[in-house]
């Protein structure tokens, strides 16, 4: 009979039940197999399934406890078939992406031992500027929400025990997304009332989709480093929304407590950590140590290690390792399958944003034309993305997949530049190749090893010579198409205005090029939408689509004029425009916005209706919810898919609210010339907000809806009443 976590709990000594809350990394398995002897309670994949075997044989049969082993890794959006960025499969507006993905790579992973990923991360961003927005859902917290539980269900189906299902990690806890400056690692400070609707939401929304375990985040919050932080790791997280997972520190997150000032060296940094209300270190000294034991033990009180003990037994119980801790070897997957290769193909094809496509240039013709492909992503491989091991299946090149997809163009390829180096004679020569064409291809955009951890760019623009090699071929007067392959929202001011079309193709992993090419054929449209804005200036960030009004905003952008502004005398009615909220060098709002993107096709949307024009602060408070239904009309030539957004404004409340919030998304597919009924809910939770008090409110007063899909929007008016 399999022992409880709380008869093993009873046996352990309390330096045995310290040794157990700690996660390593070691190269030599010799060195790992020894941690396991001595009842560490987790460690990183060692790349195979034997080798985990090995690493779980020696915690079960030749330690005291026989405790079996959590094996973590990243698996955030891909183990050997990879799937689009997290941040591309938010521009689907479409869950099922992410749950593909998890699905896939929870199969991949548990089949290789690992049991254990430290995904999705959720935390929201309104900065480009910080390199890890691509391993998020972007800058709305209903989108991460949604995205974030999707990905905690795939990646944990209904049973973790099945070999297809690994334990879910929400990182990182909270606020990590806020750094100042954009600057990764950097400080984040905020009001708790944005902490709570902005940044903790997909937080909420992942626990109550089940996830079995959340990650502390690098950053202070508030002044409080997150992996010392009482409030949030325990207050809020474990007793407010009742997580009951195993809540692990971030690479080194705990001895990191020293440089951030609040420990004395690392024995008080892991006492601190593990009192408010870590469970799990990852890194640093070693727990199952006879020194480090015995300088800790006086200083963590004993019902909390029993807690943090039980958490981490509790998961394995849930994974099903008392019972089954060995993998079945003859069962690893290490490769792609053709199944694995058309879902991340399918995932692809539903991120690319069409920005631009005047003309129109897209999708391109199938025959009868000298294209030129130019840019440094037309032989490029790297399409996978940031966050991705070493041994993930890798992509093809841009070039061969349209030549495969549409070999009857007379194709000239160039890849004139390289992406961060200047290049001056290859724009030249891609100029001159231009002036030959009847099409120009720039295949742009960031290298992966741009976005993700600790890649912060103080400038997003392209890098290297890859605004003059635009400007140059679109200076020839050949319509020019730019492919931009991103991990963040970048500044494309200096070229938007002089190219035909722009589509937005992030990193989409194994099978990018071949979704690439199947949309530039026109074999699917493009529907994806921007899941962050687009700044027009690096000076403009902060900019997202759900800022508070301010009491002046502007109806026009700036002017830069050496004249002063005569305010005079004349009191308030010179208030024209001109002491308002903006700036004197840029036109106002961003270059695109959130929710943006076109399709080779045109909607209408008609027949828009509430389930009710009234509703009570009662009956919200109860979890009533509001029912946005239309119909969408495909007024096209060709098959397209829609994305439908419903926002809420709130014209007067306690406090100043967003202009606009993002409260329900649906996508739907509507055949040409035909139409789509669609429903949309709004959960209660969209309707109330937190107050200056940090109190979560239903008020009375009236809210307007504005179902939109980029193109047209209808008005729709809801009363709450007292
Ligand atoms: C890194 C990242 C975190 C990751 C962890 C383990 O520093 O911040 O997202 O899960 O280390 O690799």
């Amino acid at each position: 009979m399999t022992r409880t976590p709380e008869q093993i709990l009873a046996a352990m000594t309390p330096a045995e039940k310290l040794a157990q809350l700690q996660i390593v990394w070691r190269r030599d398995d010799a060195e790992a197999a020894d941690l396991a002897r001595r009842g560490i309670g987790a460690l990183f994949w060692p790349q195979s399934a034997a080798r985990t075997n090995a690493l779980q044989r020696a915690a079960v049969t030749e330690s005291r406890h026989g405790i079996p082993l959590l094996i973590g890794l990243d698996v955030v959006h891909g183990q050997f078939t990879i799937f689009p960025t997290p941040l591309a499969q938010a521009a689907s507006f479409d869950p099922a992406v992410a749950v593909a993905d998890a699905r896939v790579s929870a199969t991949e992973a548990r089949s290789s031992g690992v049991n254990w990923t430290f995904s999705p991360m959720v935390d929201v961003s309104r900065d480009p500027r910080w390199g890890r927005v691509v391993e998020g859902f972007g800058e709305d917290p209903h989108l991460g929400a949604v995205f974030g539980a999707a990905k905690v269900r795939g990646y944990q189906g209904e049973d973790l025990r099945a070999s297809d299902a690994v334990a879910a990690c929400l990182k990182h806890f909270v606020g990590y997304g806020a750094a100042e400056g954009g600057r990764d690692y950097n400080t984040a400070d905020m009001s708790l009332q944005r902490l709570r609707e902005v940044y903790l939401e997909p937080f909420r929304a992942g626990v109550a989709a089940g996830a079995a375990s959340v990650m502390a985040s690098f950053n202070t919050l508030n002044g409080v480093p997150m992996h010392a932080n009482r409030r949030l790791l325990t207050d809020v997280l474990k007793r407010e929304y009742g997580f009951e997972g195993t809540v692990v520190a971030d690479a080194e997150g705990v001895a990191q407590l020293v440089p951030h000032g609040v420990a004395a060296d690392e024995f008080d940094a892991i006492a601190r950590s593990i009192g408010a209300g870590l469970d799990t270190v990852m890194g640093g000294a070693l727990l199952s140590d006879p020194d480090t034991a015995a300088a800790l033990l006086d200083a963590i009180d004993p019902a909390r290690l029993d807690d943090a003990v039980l958490r981490m037994l509790r998961l394995k119980q849930r994974l099903g390792l008392f019972d089954r801790p060995y993998v079945d070897e003859s069962a690893e997957r290490t490769a792609p399958t053709p199944e694995t290769l058309a879902a991340t193909r399918a995932a692809a094809e539903r991120c690319p944003v069409l920005l631009k496509n005047d003309g129109p240039l897209l999708p391109l013709p199938s025959r009868g034309a000298r294209v030129l492909l130019t840019g440094p992503f037309a032989e490029s491989t790297d399409h996978l993305g940031a966050w991705v091991q070493h041994f993930a299946a890798g992509a093809g090149s841009l070039a061969d997949a349209l030549r495969e997809r549409l070999p009857h163009l007379d194709w000239v390829v160039d890849p004139s530049i390289d992406p961060v180096r200047p290049s001056a004679d290859g724009v030249a020569r891609a100029a001159r190749l231009a002036t030959d064409c009847d099409l120009v291809v720039v295949a742009a955009g960031e290298p992966s090893a741009l976005s993700g951890e600790a890649a912060s760019r103080s400038d997003i623009r392209l890098p290297g010579d890859q605004e003059a090699l635009i400007r140059a071929v679109a200076a020839t007067g050949v319509p020019v198409v730019v492919l931009l392959a991103t991990g963040r929202p970048l500044v494309v001011e200096a070229w938007a205005d002089e190219v035909g079309a722009l589509l937005v193709t992030w990193h989409l992993g194994t099978q990018g090029p071949e979704a690439i090419a199947r949309l530039l054929a026109g074999d699917v449209s493009p529907a994806g939408r921007l899941p962050m804005t687009f700044p027009r200036s690096v000076g403009q960030i902060p900019v997202h689509h759900d800022a508070l009004p301010t009491g002046r905003p502007a109806r026009t952008g700036g002017s830069l004029t050496a004249e002063r502004v005569d305010v005079g005398l004349n009191g308030p009615d010179n208030l024209d425009d001109t002491f308002t909220s903006k700036y004197l060098d840029l036109p106002l709002g961003p270059r695109f916005g959130f929710g943006e993107g076109l399709s080779y096709t045109t909607f209408e949307i008609e027949d828009a209706h509430l389930s009710t024009h009234t509703v009570s602060t009662e009956s919200l408070a109860r979890g009533a919810r509001i029912r946005v239904t239309a119909t969408v009309r495909n007024t096209g030539d060709r098959d397209g898919d829609d994305v439908l957004l419903v926002f809420l404004g709130s014209p007067v409340a306690r406090i100043s609210r967003p202009v606009q919030r993002l409260a329900a998304f649906t996508r739907v597919a509507v055949a040409a010339g035909g139409v789509a009924r669609v429903e949309l809910d709004i959960d209660a939770a969209q309707l109330g907000f937190f107050d200056d008090d940090v109190r979560f409110v239903f008020e009375p007063g009236r809210v307007e809806l504005v179902l939109t899909d980029g193109g047209s929007a209808l008005p729709l008016s809801l009363e709450i009443t007292g």
